[in-house]
């Protein structure tokens, strides 16, 4: 009864920015995107009658009465699904660098998703796994699979039809992924917390949710065709829109610092000499920044001469879930 499954992280090029169903974790948008091979969790879960509760692990730590709830809070989806009533032993090794800015619920709970099904010999397909791991944080539903992934909104109240698909291989198309990580002390707003404001009382979310079905659209096209000029294009656009819903929420906020600025500009200059970059930005100030293998050298050495950048990871397409 004991089981390890490993999960990659993965940055959306159309983001997913709201809920329609806070419970069921269903998104008010589609969403779209690329697994990345550098970031992953490797989760254990065993199920013992012994136990009196759920013990978590993170990295050889213990860890507190929170986020242990959180873990346990996962762990009764599956356990429902089973009738199985025990409690595990759930250890995590996170190799997502906290400095990297990717939120590792993503990897992590597409993880526990794995493990804790297997553990429980519960044999989920891609879809079922997918579903359940949205149960624990939206993004980490994508992380089933690898390469270019899909996660449909659906449009059942229960669900049933909300969950990821593969749109194309990790090796059909490799790009380059640099994760530039900035110096920041500004508190963070989580993401759950700042989407939830932003669906509440932004004006400007009813515009982010006509133009991103839109720009899906765009972008799947782009990713058939291999084009990247149009994929490049349409990702930039969709990041920005996200953030500037943001700047319409009661009371408002935004993720940028002066730093997330100057990389923008910096990516934007190495286009307006021809090369091909584009940013993307997440809830925070760190920025993806996403270019063709070739030019892979060229921005990484242009970011890094910026005094503000602390440290770029270079990622490329990853693997979907694996057992161990
Ligand atoms: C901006 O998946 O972390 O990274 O479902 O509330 O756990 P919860 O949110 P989460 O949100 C990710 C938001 C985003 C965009 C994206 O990854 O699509």
């Amino acid at each position: 009864m004991k089981a390890t499954a490993k999960a990659h992280t993965n940055i959306a090029l159309i983001k997913y920015w709201g809920k329609r169903n806070e419970e069921l974790i269903l998104p008010t948008n589609s969403s779209l995107s690329i697994t990345l091979d550098l970031f992953y969790t490797e989760t254990t879960v065993e199920f013992d009658e012994r136990l009196t509760t759920d013990i978590f692990y993170l990295n050889g730590e213990e860890k507190g009465t929170d986020e242990t709830a959180k873990v346990s809070r996962f762990l009764n989806h599956v356990r429902k699904l089973t009738g199985d009533t025990r409690f595990a032993i759930v250890s995590s090794q996170n190799h997502v660098p906290t400095a990297a800015g990717f939120a590792s619920s993503a990897s992590g709970y597409a993880a526990l998703a794995a493990a804790s099904s297997k553990a429980l010999g519960l044999e989920l397909d891609g879809k079922e796994l997918s579903k359940l791991a949205r149960r624990g944080s939206g993004s980490a539903c994508r992380s089933i699979y690898g390469g270019f992934v899909e996660w449909k909104k659906g449009v059942k109240e229960d669900g049933c039809d909300s969950y990821a698909v593969p749109i194309l291989d990790q090796k059909a198309w490799n790009l380059s992924i640099l994760s530039v990580m900035i110096e920041s002390k500004q508190k963070k707003i989580l993401s759950r917390e700042g989407m939830k404001r932003t669906v509440q009382t932004s004006p400007f979310y009813d515009g982010w949710l006509k133009a991103t079905e839109q720009e899906l659209r765009i972008a799947k096209k782009a990713i058939e065709k291999r084009d990247f000029e149009m994929l490049g294009e349409t990702l930039e656009k969709n990041a920005f829109k996200m953030h500037a819903t943001t700047l319409g929420a009661d009371p408002p906020f935004f993720y940028w610092q002066p730093a997330t600025l100057e990389i923008i500009d910096c990516v934007q200059h190495l286009r307006s000499q021809g090369l091909l970059a584009y940013v993307t930005i997440d809830a925070g100030p760190n920025v993806k920044v996403i270019c063709q293998p070739d030019d892979e050298r060229k921005v990484f050495q242009t970011l890094n001469e910026i005094d503000s950048v602390k440290e770029i990871f270079v990622c490329h397409p990853g693997p979907g879930i694996s057992y161990l």
